[in-house]
């Protein structure tokens, strides 16, 4: 089955064709992500109606560009995949209104994909993936949660942030010192020429029992670092390492509690801060020390991305999910509600 995928839930138009028929990550026939991050950049965060109204402008002319790279036509697509939530809601419009349309005018089936199921499984797409049961660890610039998988579809929530998420975090305390928007992966590169050590910070809530994380005191101990500081370049770099550290390590001791209540030893990480390499070397080391391991997508299927969105999708139209011919979009959606596959 080939699918055609469309993310548009943020500032990332996302298209990608996943064919079935080849598995792992030969199955991904073709992906292109055209990011809006200059657009937004001057404003220092996302602009929900210029997102959409640039969904518009590049939707369509990716999703030819991402056909020809795969050598398809619309007329092999057995299916159209697309991001129904939870996002912003004139950004998912535009892609649901076109891949619903898309779908009716071929005569294809269209299934409506949870954004961060797609994350949760982009996994997958690798090979050896794993298979469930797993624990999986969430961290994007909206949601940062811990899931017990216990099969695809079947998710429980075992933890998540009570204000910033992980990304979020990232991006405020680049800001405040002085980084452009986004400043997650900007941070994690001036944090390279940091030195380990040199600023602590804590390790918020991993002194008491519980899954739950909590960033926000986190960038207030930074920005106070930040004010007292002499502000050099050096310095800078110091406290980049320093926060970055305390994310991490704080992610890794909540992953090894999930997977300790879990009862299991594979971690699966997805969303944009799984693409930090502190953070993919700490929690591949911690679980190999279990026994166990960590699978996460390549960097560029971290962030936000059509084939995850295809990929997920083509595993529901497999087990006969469809929408019917309505567009309709969830902003706001719990992923323990979704159906199991
Ligand atoms: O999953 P994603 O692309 O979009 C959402 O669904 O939110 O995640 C974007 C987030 C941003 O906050 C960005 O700063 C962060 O992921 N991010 C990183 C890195 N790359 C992206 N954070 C830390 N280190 C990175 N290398
Ligand atoms: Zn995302």
């Amino acid at each position: 089955m080939r699918v055609l995928g469309i993310e548009t839930s943020c500032d990332e138009t996302g298209v990608a064709v996943y064919d079935t028929a080849l598995a792992g990550s030969a199955g991904l026939r073709a992906h292109a992500v055209y990011s809006q991050i200059a657009l937004h950049a001057e404003y220092g965060g996302v602009v929900p109606e210029l997102a959409s109204r640039d969904h518009v402008r590049k939707l369509l002319p990716l999703v030819r560009q991402t056909l020809a790279e795969a050598g398809l036509s619309t007329a092999d697509l057995d299916g159209v995949a697309y991001t129904a939530g939870p996002g912003l809601v004139g950004a998912l419009l535009v892609g649901a209104g076109t891949a619903r349309a898309l779908a009716w005018a071929l005569e294809v089936p269209a299934v409506a994909v949870h954004h961060m199921e797609g994350h949760l499984l982009a996994p997958l797409m690798e090979d050896d993936p794993p298979e469930p049961p797993f624990v999986a660890l969430l961290v994007s610039g909206g949601h940062t949660q811990l899931v017990a998988v216990d099969a695809i579809g079947r998710y429980r929530l075992l933890g998540e942030t009570l204000d910033d998420a992980a990304g979020e975090a990232f991006d405020k305390t680049a800001k405040l010192m002085g980084l452009p928007y986004p400043g997650g992966p900007q941070l994690a590169a001036l944090a390279e020429q940091g030195t380990p050590g040199a600023l602590r910070f804590a390790r918020p809530m991993t002194d008491r029992p519980g899954l739950d994380f909590s960033f926000s005191g986190l960038k207030t101990q930074v920005l106070l670092a930040w004010q007292q500081s002499d502000q050099a370049p050096q310095t800078r770099a110091d406290i980049a390492r320093g926060f970055e550290d305390a994310v991490v390590d704080t992610l890794a001791i909540k992953c090894g509690r999930a997977l300790d209540a879990a009862g299991c030893d594979t971690l699966v990480v997805a969303g944009g801060v799984g693409a930090n390499k502190r953070l993919r070397a700490q929690l591949q080391a911690m679980c190999a020390q279990r026994g166990g391991r960590a699978c996460f997508p390549r960097p560029a299927l971290c962030t936000d991305n059509g084939a995850m969105i295809a990929f997920a999708g083509a595993l529901r139209l497999e087990a006969g999910q469809r929408e019917d011919a309505q567009v309709k979009v969830t902003p706001r959606w719990d992923m323990a509600a979704l159906p199991a596959v």
